[in-house]
């Protein structure tokens, strides 16, 4: 299958990413802002998961970010639209085969750590992906990767320490913590943000470890920033909504979007 879809790709473009980005909800506009090359509609890739969640676009932006070849995901697929994990794996997987050898994944999240407000900057230093299915389950590729990966640092300590020092650098405040995957499609309850807690998550959200989990196997260098667009439940003194989220990444999304940009200029 990635053999076609690579194949496909090549018929359309041969530019070659250094950087993989993935663009979470509210923040899929910076890929239209960047030195566009190319783009590629995921509906055109043949067996490929299409996403149908709201304001994710669905294609591939081929361009420069800084003097960088990236590619970037203008949406992503998640469990919740139904795919598995293996599927939402995939584009992860493409982007590999393209060339990129960095990935940087972004999300919305909501804040669990007391320490953290909306509209805060997650560094992410670990995840937690035991709720959702494993990416890897399956025969193994020992082309993309071993049968066995470590996960004893999926997001870099390189990469997360230039995110930190580009954001001091642009005096934008960053946290650092633990982002735990759930399947969704329904937000949590307060009893599960309570489990969440004592597990040691600081955010929670939909997306991300499976994507970071394929990443790894495959070898890619992962870096992640969680945008906190709501406290989570329980944590809130309000219900929470999709329309919340969208509000706090687009409120913080020209930050965000500088804060993305600088950092892949650094790596
Ligand atoms: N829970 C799960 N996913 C999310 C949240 C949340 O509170 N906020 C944004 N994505």
């Amino acid at each position: 299958m990635l053999n076609k879809q690579i194949e496909f790709i090549r018929t359309r473009t041969d530019f070659i990413p250094e950087i993989a980005l993935v663009l979470g909800s509210g923040l899929g506009e910076l890929a239209d802002e960047i030195d566009i090359c190319c783009t590629v509609d995921y509906k055109d890739i043949p067996d490929f998961p299409v996403s149908t969640a709201p304001s994710h676009k669905g294609r591939f932006v081929f361009g420069k970010i800084e003097d960088k070849n990236v590619v970037i995901m203008q949406g992503r697929v998640h469990l919740y639209e139904g795919y598995s994990a293996q599927q939402a794996a995939n584009p992860i997987r493409l982007m590999k085969q393209m060339g990129a050898q960095i990935l940087f994944l972004t999300n919305a999240s909501g804040g669990i750590n007391s320490n953290f407000n909306i509209g805060d900057f997650m560094v992410i230093n670990d995840h937690i992906s035991s709720f959702v299915e494993s990416p890897l389950v399956g025969r193994n590729d020992d082309t993309l990767g071993v049968r066995f990966p470590d996960m004893s640092e999926v997001y870099s300590k390189r990469l997360n320490s230039i995110i930190h020092s580009t954001a001091k650098d642009m005096n934008i405040d960053t946290k650092e913590g633990v982002y735990l995957q759930f399947r969704g499609p329904n937000f949590e309850t307060p009893a599960e943000i309570r489990m969440a807690k004592i597990l040691g998550a600081d955010t929670v959200g939909m997306s991300t470890a499976i994507e970071a989990q394929a990443a790894k196997h495959c070898s890619f260098e992962v870096c992640g920033i969680s945008l906190v667009t709501n406290l989570a439940c329980g944590i809130s003194k309000t219900p929470i909504t999709s329309e919340e989220v969208t509000e706090t990444a687009e409120r913080v999304a020209p930050y965000f979007k500088k804060l993305i940009k600088a950092s892949i200029g650094n790596f």
